[in-house]
């Protein structure tokens, strides 16, 4: 049976923009997708500085908030640290987990990528969790254990976060709640995406692991997104493939025209 393709499109700003330039993104990319793409759900994740003024000239349109980080507990002690409260408060819908370089760069650990996405279930945020495997790994030839080793961590310690089959009822819905980003390491700002195929291969692996996992329809509901050097010329190739509902994108979403050019393209994919 053909899954429904629910398209999502996302744009990771990482550490880019000030407020005006914020504002200035937002004049035009807004122009371009307001008219057109209805279908297509579309996410900016801009750095925590800049969530309140996204934010604000978001309301009223359908484009959601999602932030780049969060930290697992509610409040207390942390400091620099921003909780799931916060980013509701806000009006984040979504919140980007385990992403490959806080995973490098900051030390992320899959046992603390599993109590982050538990925290932005809880506040009722929708995780975006990375997982992809290195250039050393892949040459290796170790791209599915390392995923299986992500997901499992991720998602099954130190308890299952989504339902199992056992419970049973309405348990497929629970997919919604939890978006998979397919991130190659090697592929990440490097211009070198991967082919369409092999990330197919590996979204078919991804969604066939939380079957296992899971259940089969949290397994056909969730989305599965590929990132890694996507931009206006390889969009199409990634999104065609059946296990793909669609994208997230660092360095081109960061010029509005083409991340709007992007979600004009999932729109009619
Ligand atoms: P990139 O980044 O599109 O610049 O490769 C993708 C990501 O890190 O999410």
């Amino acid at each position: 049976m053909e899954r429904e393709h629910r398209r999502l499109v996302v744009a990771n700003w990482k550490m880019h923009f000030v407020r005006a330039q914020a504002l200035e993104y937002l004049r035009v990319f807004t122009e371009r997708v307001l008219r057109g793409v209805h279908k297509t759900e579309l996410v900016l994740a801009p750095p925590f500085t800049l969530l309140e003024t996204v934010g604000r000239e978001l309301q009223g349109t359908a484009i959601k908030l999602a932030a780049q980080d969060l930290f697992y507990e509610r409040e207390g002690a942390f400091t620099g640290e921003i909780s799931p409260l916060m980013l509701k408060d806000l009006g984040c819908s979504y919140v980007i987990v385990g992403h490959s370089e806080r995973r490098r760069l900051f030390g992320e650990t899959n046992e603390l990528i599993s109590k982050k996405l538990r925290a932005a279930l809880d506040a009722e945020l929708i995780p975006i969790l990375c997982v992809g495997e290195t250039l050393e790994e892949r040459r290796a030839g170790k791209t599915q254990n390392v995923l299986e080793t992500q997901i499992r961590g991720a998602l099954l310690a130190p308890s299952p976060l989504l339902p199992s089959p056992s419970k049973g009822r309405g348990a497929g819905g629970e997919g919604e709640r939890l978006v998979i980003a397919y991130e190659p390491v090697w592929a990440i700002g490097t211009g070198v995406n991967a082919e369409p195929e092999e990330a197919e291969a590996s979204a078919l692996f991804i969604r066939e692991l939380v079957d296992q996992l899971f259940n089969t329809e949290i397994a056909q509901r969730i989305r599965i997104l590929y990132g890694g050097s996507v931009k206006p010329e390889n969009f199409e190739g990634f999104v065609r493939q059946p296990n793909i509902d669609g994208a997230l994108v660092g360095g081109a979403s960061l010029d509005p025209e083409a991340f709007a050019q992007m979600a004009q393209i999932a729109e009619r994919c």
